[in-house]
């Protein structure tokens, strides 16, 4: 059955229903729930060897794994939302689960969650998942998905070569993934400042201003580069820009809804 998805276009003109909505037609199941189990199983396991004192990771990567395993219930969450199968929805919380495994060697050889400093993540988590077990038994093109979902989920652009029919997948992940971020963001930002944040990315001060250039980029109506965010108010002004990226209107609604970022900048 061929999956049918219905959705206004955003206001913004953010929203892309052609990408969104054909993951093709379903054969069969393309990830059992026993499946997705082993890969939960796999995933543990790996970040396991990041464990240092006493057993326990760094911080950051335990807000990572909390990252990951909160970007997995998002990814099946807006994968139920578009009407996907039990199966599609199995493999829509694998690439949530997924997706930053690279992340865990970044900051265990860089310290640093800036790519610009060390490697691309999502190239990384790529060459690291390319070949584990719990995803070589999916269907080949399903599993190019998927793995097009880690690689490419962090670029700023999606690149050309990719099908427009098969953008679901990494249409999904985006989304997924900023939704998170804009939580992590929130509630840093009222905890403390956000006083985490040059820990994560060491370019970025806690200065509220936001810079003129990306104040530029963002009327541009474009997202803003991360390379040009040099402190935390530039950082809420690049979330504000996802709304230019955003394919899903779960996401278009939580971008809309950061505009409540204003009150913290200066
Ligand atoms: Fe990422």
């Amino acid at each position: 059955m061929a999956v049918q998805v219905n959705f206004e276009k955003c206001a913004t003109g953010g929203l892309c229903a052609e990408s969104r909505c054909d993951v093709g037609v379903e054969k069969e199941e393309i990830m059992r729930t026993k499946e997705l189990v082993n890969l939960r199983k796999w995933f543990r396991h790996y970040i396991r060897q990041f464990a240092q004192n006493g057993n326990r990771m760094h911080p950051l990567l335990q807000l990572k794994t909390r990252h990951s395993e909160r970007v997995a219930k998002e990814a099946r969450a807006l994968a139920s939302d578009l009407g996907w199968s039990p199966g599609y929805r199995n493999a829509a919380e694998a690439l949530g689960l997924l997706h930053d495994t690279g992340r865990f060697s970044q900051f265990a050889e860089h310290r640093t969650f800036a790519d610009t400093m060390s490697f691309d993540h999502g190239e990384c988590g790529w060459t690291i998942t390319r070949k584990i077990a719990p995803l070589s038994c999916l269907p080949r093109a399903e599993r190019k998905r998927i793995l097009d979902g880690i690689r490419y989920h962090n670029r700023r652009v999606i690149p050309d070569t990719i099908a427009p029919r098969h953008r679901a997948f990494l249409n999904l992940i985006r989304d997924a993934d900023k939704l998170d971020i804009f939580r992590v963001t929130l509630e840093s930002v009222e905890r403390n400042g956000f006083q985490d944040l040059p820990d994560m990315l060491p370019d970025i001060t806690l200065d509220r201003a936001p810079s003129p250039a990306i104040i530029q980029e963002l009327y541009r109506r474009q997202t803003c580069s991360l390379r040009k965010v040099k402190s935390l108010g530039d950082f809420f002004v690049m979330q504000l820009s996802w709304i230019y990226d955003c394919t899903t209107p779960r996401l278009a609604s939580a971008s809309w809804n950061a505009g409540f970022f204003r009150e913290y900048l200066v």
